[in-house]
């Protein structure tokens, strides 16, 4: 079996940290490891299957001569701008987690179970992008909907765990409870969200645009219609929420004119779809729910309801992890698909 030599941009990350984790789960045919951060980490180690491996530090020349076949990058749009030519020019594919290029034409946008068609076009630009984190998991859940019944419009509501924000968020988050429990809340530090995010809801990820909308909801207009190939139209808003790691949505999917929307049908496609798990029973309290999603590879779907007034109208609630499914797991499947693509 071949094996491959991987460098990971963003070793010491919340997503870096993951990819590592995923590989070894999965057993993946990794050859030699080159675990890449800023200077500040330099020197540190990561353990991977047992063996330690010293990070270094990402620089122009860091690739040359390491005969690196995937680099996955996760450390910031500005990183991969600058740093992800080089890992392409040494002879490695680039998996960017970042948004820095997934709109660009020569380079294919993927969701694994969605299109892993596009990853042929790899070779266009020697760069793959990961989607945005709540597109990936839409979008695994609308792809099945959409060969059922063909979509017209979706509205989504996003409910945003701080792990988006990379391990900052998530410290953020508990310092600031820290805080709370000591009296101390209202001199609490506010540094990575636009507000406290303790005890709180934030309307407003990523930054704003001329047209009303935040980045992150145009990430999910845009990434979606290129990842499934699509025109229909989308309306998101991105929340963010106390949750440590997980995103949860509430998604609205408008069918063609005509369409009868069948909950059994719709049951029945969702749950045969990959990485797809239908848990839905609002009886007995079942639905999906961070606490169920966190730390797996598995995208939710519940709470599936037609609307009570136009029967092509389908209400649902989709949960899943964000450093996982959201990140280190889709790069990670994509990395597989290449791997059958070029042996
Ligand atoms: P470092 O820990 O050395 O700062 P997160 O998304 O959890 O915040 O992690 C961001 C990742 O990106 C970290 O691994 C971080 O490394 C890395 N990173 C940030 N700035 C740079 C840089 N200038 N060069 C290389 N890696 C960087």
């Amino acid at each position: 079996m071949n094996r491959y030599n991987i460098a990971v941009v963003g070793a010491t990350g919340a997503v870096g940290e993951e990819i590592f984790r995923v590989l070894e789960e999965k057993r993946f045919p990794v050859g030699d490891i080159l675990p890449l951060a800023s200077a500040k980490s330099a020197g540190e180690t990561i353990e991977f299957n047992g063996k330690s491996y010293r990070v270094e530090e990402l620089t122009e020349s860091v690739f040359n001569g390491r005969d690196i076949d995937i680099a996955f990058f996760s450390a910031g749009g500005g990183i991969s701008a600058k740093y992800a030519r080089y890992a392409v020019e040494a002879g490695a594919v680039v998996i960017d987690n970042t948004s820095q290029f997934r709109m660009e034409d020569r380079v294919p946008l993927v969701v694994p179970e969605v299109n892993p068609e596009d990853i042929e076009l790899w070779e266009d630009s020697g760069i793959i992008a990961n989607p945005n984190c709540s597109t990936i998991q839409m979008v695994q859940i609308l792809k099945p909907l959409d060969d059922l019944y063909g979509i017209k419009r979706v509205d989504v509501s996003t409910y945003q765990a701080v792990s988006g924000a990379g391990k900052s968020g998530m410290e953020e988050l508990v310092n600031q409870m820290k805080d709370f429990f000591a009296f101390k809340l209202d001199e609490t530090t506010i540094k990575t969200f636009p507000h406290q995010i303790a005890l709180n809801v934030i309307p407003h990820i990523d930054t704003p645009q001329p047209n009303g909308y935040t980045k992150e909801e145009m990430k999910m207009v845009n990434e979606t219609n290129k990842i499934m190939h699509s025109n229909f139209a989308i309306s998101a808003t991105c929340v963010r929420v106390p949750v440590m790691r997980s995103h949860s949505e509430s998604i609205t999917i408008t069918f063609r004119e005509g369409v009868e929307v069948s909950v059994d049908m719709v049951r029945d496609v969702l749950s045969k779809f990959p990485n797809l798990k239908v848990i839905d029973n609002l009886e007995q309290s079942i639905y999906p729910m961070p606490t169920i999603s966190s730390d797996t590879d598995y995208t939710y779907v519940g709470r599936i309801r037609r609307d009570i007034f136009s029967p092509n109208i389908l209400h649902l609630w989709g949960v899943a992890d964000q450093v996982r499914v959201g990140a280190a797991t889709n790069a990670v499947r994509i990395a597989e698909r290449w791997i059958e693509l070029k042996d």
